[in-house]
């Protein structure tokens, strides 16, 4: 009996042994992400942002299973978007990483935050309270983004020089504080006063350190639109960094006017398009055409609507805006000759008729 029980154990333990090294050695990265095995650099940074936001652990508190796929996703992530280490995995799998290499096979905390900014509302590492702890100041830097940009979404490296402090040699006063200090004059007599009393902490200087963070500049963004990255402000000797922030400054685009999410054009067609119709392609802030055909007489001044042509709305990036096109009549120059003009009189077929009027209606 016992050895049979025995022998059940080791294959449990062999059981989960494999499971565990199958864990490791065979995710599939591309499916973790949900991309294409020849996805984009910036596919594979969108899929993996979407993700991580939803597997997020402050999101899922309570959900173990949110936590192991954050994990998956994040080492997924860190793989795919380095180019050797994609390279290595699309050769050899998740095995071929663990050579030699400083793969962290459970995705690593710092470089989920250190490339990102996240805007978890609140969440985040600053959950707890640390109010007593002074902060240095948040900077604002503003980012101007195209149209084009905000429209399909797009990845931008920055380069912040950043004071850091490192430790130097000699000691300085830190954390000093007021305390009440009482003092025996004599038999009886006490005198009690306030006094500065500090620590003594290693001396510290402040060097610039160059740092490359990646902003998203996420579709449907909209101007003002603030964008965080904890603690990457400016630093704070006896406390934490205060907070970067960039602030969505959307370009003005000579084809196309934003407005909430809908966008504006105008068009102008010739007096004949007008009166005879036309096909014509407008050509979309992506570069996709938008097809338009008319039939009708188009007067000036007058719109159509194409709906889901309009920006993708932040929220709900499905979601679009319309896009309305305003069309303007350009009519010939010069005179036309005497036999022209019967030609479109008997066209038209509109007759003499002016009206006159002050300009003023509906005011
Ligand atoms: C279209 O024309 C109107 C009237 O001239 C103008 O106010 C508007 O700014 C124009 N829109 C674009 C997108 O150029």
């Amino acid at each position: 009996m016992a050895t049979v029980s025995g022998q059940l154990w080791v294959q449990v333990c062999l059981l989960v042994f494999l499971t565990a090294v199958q864990i490791l050695a065979g995710r599939d990265f591309y499916k973790i992400l949900g991309v294409p095995k020849d996805a984009s650099t910036n596919q594979i940074k969108r899929a993996y942002r979407k993700l991580a936001m939803q597997y997020h652990p402050d999101k899922n508190p309570d959900d173990p299973e949110a936590d192991e796929k954050f994990h998956d996703i994040g080492a997924a992530y860190e793989v795919l978007s380095d180019a050797d280490k994609r390279k290595t995995y699309d050769r050899h799998g998740e095995e071929g990483l663990k050579e030699g290499s400083n793969f962290d096979p459970f995705g690593s905390f710092s470089s989920f935050f250190g490339d990102f900014g996240f805007s978890f509302g609140g969440g985040g590492r600053r959950g707890h309270d640390h109010q007593d702890i002074p902060k240095g100041g948040d900077v604002l830097v503003d980012l101007e983004v195209t149209l084009e940009e905000l429209y399909t979404g797009n990845f931008v490296e920055i380069i912040r020089y950043k004071p850091v402090a490192r430790t130097t040699k000699g000691v300085r006063k830190c954390n000093c504080r007021q305390e009440m200090k009482t003092t025996q004059l004599g038999p009886g007599r006490f005198q009690m006063m306030q006094e500065t009393v500090c620590d003594e902490c290693p001396a510290v200087k402040m060097v610039t350190e160059e740092k490359i963070l990646e902003v998203e500049i996420e579709q449907g963004m909209r101007d003002g639109h603030e964008y965080p990255f904890l603690s990457e402000g400016e630093p704070h000797i006896d406390g934490e960094p205060g907070d970067l922030k960039f602030r969505i400054i959307q370009l003005k685009h000579d084809k196309f006017e934003r407005r909430g999410d809908d966008l504006y054009t105008n068009v102008t067609i010739s007096l004949e398009d007008a009166l005879t119709g036309f096909e014509m392609d407008i050509q979309h802030l992506d570069g996709h055409m938008v097809h338009i055909v008319r039939d009708k007489v188009t007067w000036p001044g007058s719109k159509i609507r194409k709906k889901e042509e309009g920006m993708p709305n932040y929220e709900n990036n499905n979601n679009r805006g319309v896009l309305v096109i305003t069309f303007d009549v350009e009519f010939p120059k010069g005179s036309i000759s005497d036999e022209n003009k019967e030609a479109l009189r008997k066209v038209l077929q509109q007759g003499s008729s002016q009206t006159v009027y002050n300009g003023l209606q509906g005011y």
